[in-house]
């Protein structure tokens, strides 16, 4: 598990390059699935058949990242971001373009750094004239971040864990699902930091009777932390509510139910931002009946988010239950 955590999370995909990322989980599962295809979004779908009601699994394999806007005369990238990125967290960060071109950011002089803000920034590719960043970058090129991630302890810290391990724990579950009482799609979504949008085309297209997502969430247990009842390593979170969805009674229950019938540590989410997939699989065609997994998650959209290995063996241990009791 933690060898597949940390090739999804260093591997790229920001929302709508998501490529790259699509085809080294393709391989994965490939073996695992009755039937595997990418659709015209790029959500990548696997089914596993069985015999009752369509359930769909979704996880979105796309991450944040910023987008060329503009290259100066000296060779400096201008930037815009894509999905939810603070400038605070990009000083000193270097990120990699899909060729293989590395950037550092940095600021313009500023007499107070609360005035830092994305068009004060800019990318730095180690080149000194517009013609040479033109040989590696171009307008529209986007990136990520460039970081390794740490397998020292149980506490994950890596980039891109919103939502590659998510991701993840799908794939572990495909893998581990001997026979499964629903028609099972696993939905690897593109564009969800962007606005949900692969997981809105990709449940029109599946029309599942019930769907669950698995992303991760903030947690409640760090110093002067907002207050939230989840801390790190205390079980997966099933989500009750965030921006996005109040999650229908039914699946919230089902999911409660499993964790109790099999004695996995479980948290409640009720988060006052942000959202995900399922906020657009729940409201497509006439109503979907969904809820959420929620992995407690430390620094979401920074380089270095934090997850614990825990969390993600019981969240693959209840997503089996549920497909199986
Ligand atoms: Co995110
Ligand atoms: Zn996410």
């Amino acid at each position: 598990m933690k060898e597949l955590i940390k090739e999804l999370t260093e591997a790229y995909g920001p929302s709508g390059d998501e490529a790259n990322i699509g085809n080294i989980i393709f391989e994965k599962i490939k073996p695992f699935a009755d039937y595997i295809s990418f659709d015209k979004m790029g959500n990548l779908i696997a089914r596993k058949v069985g015999p009752n009601d369509k359930i769909m699994l979704s996880a979105h394999m796309d991450e944040i990242g910023v987008i060329v806007t503009s290259i100066d005369e000296n060779g400096f990238l201008r930037f815009s971001n894509i999905g939810g990125l603070s400038p605070f967290t990009l000083i000193g960060e270097r990120v990699l373009f899909k060729n293989g071109t590395i950037g550092v950011f940095g600021k313009e002089k500023l007499d107070n750094i609360k005035d830092l803000k994305f068009n004060k920034m800019y990318i730095d590719i180690g080149v000194s004239s517009k013609e040479e960043a033109l040989e590696k970058v171009n307008i529209g090129d986007a990136a990520s971040f460039y970081r390794i991630c740490d397998m020292s302890s149980n506490y994950i810290i890596s980039k891109s864990l919103d939502n590659r391990v998510g991701c993840a724990i799908l794939i572990q579950v495909l893998k581990q699902l001997k026979q499964t009482k629903y028609d099972t799609y696993f939905v690897f979504t593109v564009q969800e930091e962007v606005g949900l949008r692969g997981a809105k085309t990709a449940a029109f297209g599946i029309n599942p009777d019930l769907a669950i997502s698995v992303d991760v969430t903030p947690t409640g247990d760090t110093p002067e932390a907002p207050k939230k009842a989840i801390d790190l390593s205390k079980g997966p979170a099933i989500k009750i509510i965030d921006r996005s969805i109040i999650c229908h009674p039914k699946v919230r229950e089902q999911l409660i139910t499993a964790a109790k019938q099999r004695n996995i540590p479980y948290q409640l989410e009720v988060t006052e931002t942000g959202g995900t997939d399922v906020g657009a699989i729940h409201v497509t065609r006439a109503g979907i009946p969904s809820g959420g997994i929620s992995i407690p998650c430390r620094y979401i959209h920074t380089s270095s988010e934090m997850v614990h290995l825990k969390d993600i063996k019981r969240s693959v241990d209840l997503l089996l239950a549920v497909l199986q009791d």
